[in-house]
Formats: structure tokens, C-alpha cells, sequence
């Protein structure tokens, strides 16, 4: 059970889109702590790979391949989560994916397919995961972005969904309190993750000169903050968007 060097012993989580960037550092994170894993991704690869190091360390591990913006996909993962690890402790709605561009040039399909994955994903997972939490309780935490709290431009789709995000936090928090569940978002700002890697050079030097201290984040900066949050000592946040962004909005 847990003790103070693995503080979330005997808790199983999963972390969606985990296959690299900031949800592979939580994964890895959560697992050191002391949980264990449903690997969720795209990438087959990346997610065993993942699944191994998580193996390593002597945590349980699942894996499911598939995108959480497909509800067959989503019953699936949980069907498994039910039936394997009998139970879920903490859900960390991290996949998310960018399709960048200006209003006028934004294809349907680019604002559907964010929306899609980015907040509609999150709603199938968060509402299946509270079935799962129901009465003995657990821990939400969604991954926000600074963008749904300042905007950027080219991105009205990402912005868009990491809005709904923040207002899904506030809700659910009001809304699944009773049954002892805690529902936070994480609002982190320019990671050095492959979807940042993807910004234009010139772009991303306008960027990180608007970072106070002066330098990107790395994947386990906002992995450090969604351990907390889903350890006992945050058992009285709830309903909270947390930046950790290196000032870049204060
Ligand atoms: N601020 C100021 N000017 C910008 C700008 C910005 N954020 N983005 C683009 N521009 C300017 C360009 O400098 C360029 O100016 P000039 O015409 O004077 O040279 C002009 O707008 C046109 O830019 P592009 O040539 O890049 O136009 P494009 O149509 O090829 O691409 C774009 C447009 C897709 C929006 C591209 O600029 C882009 O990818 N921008 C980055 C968007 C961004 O910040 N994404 C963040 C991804 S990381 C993330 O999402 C994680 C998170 O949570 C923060």
C-alpha cells in the first residue's frame, strides 16, 4: 500500500495519448510513484515501449491501442480496465492533437478532427472513468493548455477545445464531488515536446521571448504537477485550472 516513497501504491491510472511528449513523462511518473498503467496511444510502438519501461519498474501494465475520439475504442479500453485491474483510481485525459492554422485556411476536417480528440475524447473517458470511480473515488485530471487561457494565434480549434477542457474541469468538479472525486485541469505552457517541435522557428523565438524564465518546459516539469494532483496531499484541490508554464501567463 502506499507508503512515503511510493505514494500512489496499489492505484491504477490511465493516462490516454501517452506514447511520447508530456503524457509518456506522466505515465512514467505515475509509475514511479508507484501506480499502475493503462498505456493508451495511437502509435502501437510507442506504446509498447512505453508498456516495457513501465514493466521494469514492476508496476502492472496494460496497453490499448486506439484513439479515445472513437467511443467504440474508448468502451473497449475501459471494458479491459474493468475486467483486468478491476478498478481506476486516477484519469489523466492527456491525448491531444494539433492541427494549426488560420481561420480562413481552417478546413473543416482540421477543426473536427481537434475538437474530436482533444475534448470530445475526454468527455467519452471522463464519463466511463466515473462509473469506474463511483463511491470509493478518485482523481480527473484533464491537460489544458495556456492557449485556452490567452488565445494563439493559428490556433482556434486547440484554443477552442482546451477552453471546453477548463469548462469540463469546472463542472465535473461541482458535479462528481459527491461521489468523492477531485477534477483538475493542468494548463501547461511551451513544452519541449515533438508537437511543439512541429512550431516554426521564427514563431517559437517570439514565443519563448514571452517566457519570463527564458526557456521552454520540460515533459516532467507538468508531470511533477499531475503526480501531485493525483496524490492524497491534493485530496482538497478540486475545480482548479494549474499553469505551469514559467510565467509565460500570469
Ligand atoms: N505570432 C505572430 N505572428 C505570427 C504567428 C504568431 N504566433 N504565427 C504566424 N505569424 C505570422 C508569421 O510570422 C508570418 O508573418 P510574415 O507574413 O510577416 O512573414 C505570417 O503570420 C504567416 O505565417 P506562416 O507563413 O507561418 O503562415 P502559414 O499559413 O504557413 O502557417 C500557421 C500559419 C499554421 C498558424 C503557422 O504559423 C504556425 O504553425 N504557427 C504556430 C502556431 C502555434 O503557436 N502552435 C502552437 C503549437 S504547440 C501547442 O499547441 C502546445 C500548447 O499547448 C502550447
Amino acid at each position: 500500500m502506499a507508503n512515503d516513497n511510493l505514494p500512489l501504491a496499489g492505484k491504477i491510472a490511465l493516462v490516454t495519448g501517452c506514447g511520447r511528449g508530456i503524457g509518456r513523462a506522466v505515465a512514467l511518473a505515475l509509475a514511479r510513484a508507484g501506480a499502475g498503467i493503462m498505456v493508451n496511444d495511437i502509435a502501437a510502438g510507442l506504446a509498447e515501449e512505453l508498456a516495457g519501461e513501465i514493466r521494469a519498474l514492476g508496476r502492472p501494465v496494460l496497453t490499448c491501442v486506439g484513439s479515445v475520439g472513437e467511443r467504440a475504442a474508448v468502451d473497449e479500453m475501459f471494458a479491459r480496465i474493468a475486467a483486468e485491474f478491476k478498478g481506476l483510481d486516477i484519469l489523466v485525459n492527456n491525448a491531444g492533437i494539433t492541427r494549426d492554422n488560420f481561420l480562413l485556411k481552417m478546413s473543416d476536417k482540421e477543426w473536427e478532427q481537434v475538437l474530436n480528440v482533444n475534448l470530445t475524447g475526454a468527455f467519452y473517458c471522463t464519463r466511463a472513468a466515473a462509473v469506474l470511480m463511483a463511491e470509493k473515488g478518485g482523481r480527473i485530471i484533464n491537460l489544458a493548455s495556456v492557449t485556452a487561457l490567452t488565445g494563439n494565434i493559428g490556433q482556434v480549434n486547440y484554443a477552442a477545445a482546451k477552453a471546453g477542457l477548463v469548462g469540463m474541469t469546472k463542472t465535473l468538479a461541482r458535479e462528481l464531488a459527491r461521489e468523492g472525486i477531485t477534477v483538475n485541469a493542468v494548463a501547461p505552457g511551451f513544452i519541449d515536446t515533438p508537437m511543439t517541435a512541429a512550431v516554426p522557428d521564427e514563431v517559437k523565438k517570439k514565443l519563448i521571448s514571452g517566457i519570463p524564465l527564458g526557456r521552454t518546459g520540460t515533459p516532467e516539469e507538468v508531470a511533477a504537477l499531475v503526480r501531485f494532483l493525483a496524490g492524497d496531499e491534493a485530496s482538497y484541490i478540486t475545480g482548479q485550472v494549474i499553469s505551469c508554464n514559467g510565467g509565460m501567463y500570469i
